[in-house]
């Protein structure tokens, strides 16, 4: 991590916005936002890559400095374009302007600033999601809890610092605090989640002061460095807007040896029909699930953000219909 916190890595993976631009050689990028160089914006403007929400100069030769927000996203070729589509489609949800955030003492974007931009809804649409996901969960966990519950015993019994990104109503809580001698930190961007998240930590057998719920993003975790020995993300990196950022969050907060435990919906594969209809249909489900995508490849996302080791099963749960195609998972830092 370089001295503004910003992050340099290597990324092979092809392009998922525009398959036939990206370029699958390494490129030294800033997974954190977009970013670039003033010598370099020649550069940047006629070669880039899009990974995510980011568009990456292509350069394996040269470091690069980044400074979040320092590039228009109008002046890039790839997010220029996808800001286009986003603000004709996406009425309900903010554009997402870098340049607002300013730089915390830390060098870490202010994560008040980073949530009100990246998660800017109306008061009554996220009310509306919390009650509507506290029904649609109780469905969703019939199909899922044992394998959520195998996943979780992975955790072991001894005392335990837990960071639920994007914890929503808190349905992951009863099989992984119940039992255990957990702390939980439990984050999601929409403050209405709270009271539904604090009932199911209650009902998991925890005492207020074992649960803490932050209002924040995965993109920017106002949480230390090396504080948590578990990250439990699931349901939620089809909805972040900064895949690759998340998930050098999650890394970042992980004490060394930490644990990343997932479970996301995931793209069909190319070519099935059910991709087909994921793929027509995902703007509408963007629109009224709160940013959800049906097709993204997170899986290579997460082998692309250099965890020590991955394993991951790819699974097909048919009763869940649009969101068939599951990933579930560990990693370690
Ligand atoms: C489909 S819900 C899943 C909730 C819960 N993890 C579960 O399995 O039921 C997606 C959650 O991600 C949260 N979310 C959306 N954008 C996020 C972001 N950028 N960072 C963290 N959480 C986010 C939403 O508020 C919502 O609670």
């Amino acid at each position: 991590m370089n001295s503004l916190g910003l992050v340099s890595s290597s990324i092979v993976a092809p392009c998922t916005i525009h398959p036939g631009k990206g370029r699958s050689r390494d490129v030294i990028t800033c997974s954190r936002f977009r970013c670039q160089t003033r010598t370099q914006k020649s550069l940047y403007e006629v070669r880039t890559r899009c990974i995510g929400a980011s568009c990456l100069p292509v350069d394996a030769s040269s470091r690069i400095t980044c400074h979040e927000g320092e590039v228009p996203v109008s002046q890039c070729p790839c997010c220029g374009r996808r800001a286009t589509i986003a603000s004709l489609t996406g009425a309900l949800f903010a554009s997402f302007d870098f340049r607002k955030f300013a730089h915390a003492a830390s060098g870490r974007p202010d994560p008040k600033l980073l949530v009100d931009s990246i998660h800017s809804r109306p008061g009554w649409y996220e009310e509306f999601f919390a009650l509507v996901l506290e029904k649609l969960m109780k469905s969703y966990e019939l199909q899922m809890g044992d394998r959520k519950a195998q996943l979780f015993s992975y955790l072991g019994d001894k005392a335990l610092t837990i960071l639920e990104l994007g914890i929503g109503t808190g349905p992951n809580l009863k099989y992984y605090a119940k039992g255990r001698d957990v702390s939980v930190i439990g984050v999601d961007p929409n403050q209405h989640m709270e009271k539904y998240a604090r009932a199911a930590a209650i009902n998991a057998g925890l005492q207020d002061s074992q649960f803490k719920f932050l209002r924040a993003v995965g993109e920017g975790l106002p949480v230390d460095d090396d504080s948590v020995d578990a990250v439990v993300c699931t349901l939620v990196l089809c909805s972040v807007k900064d895949v690759a950022t998340t998930l050098q969050e999650v890394k970042r907060v992980l004490k060394p040896g930490g644990s990343y435990l997932f479970v996301e919906h995931v793209a069909a594969p190319e070519g099935s029909s059910l991709r087909f209809w994921q793929d027509f249909l995902n703007p509408v489900q963007e629109f009224v699930a709160d940013g959800c995508h049906l097709n993204r490849n997170t899986l290579d996302d997460i082998q692309n953000a250099q965890f020590t080791r991955v394993n991951a099963q790819r699974i097909n749960v048919p009763e869940l219909s649009l969101i068939s195609t599951h990933i579930i998972g560990m990693a370690q830092v």
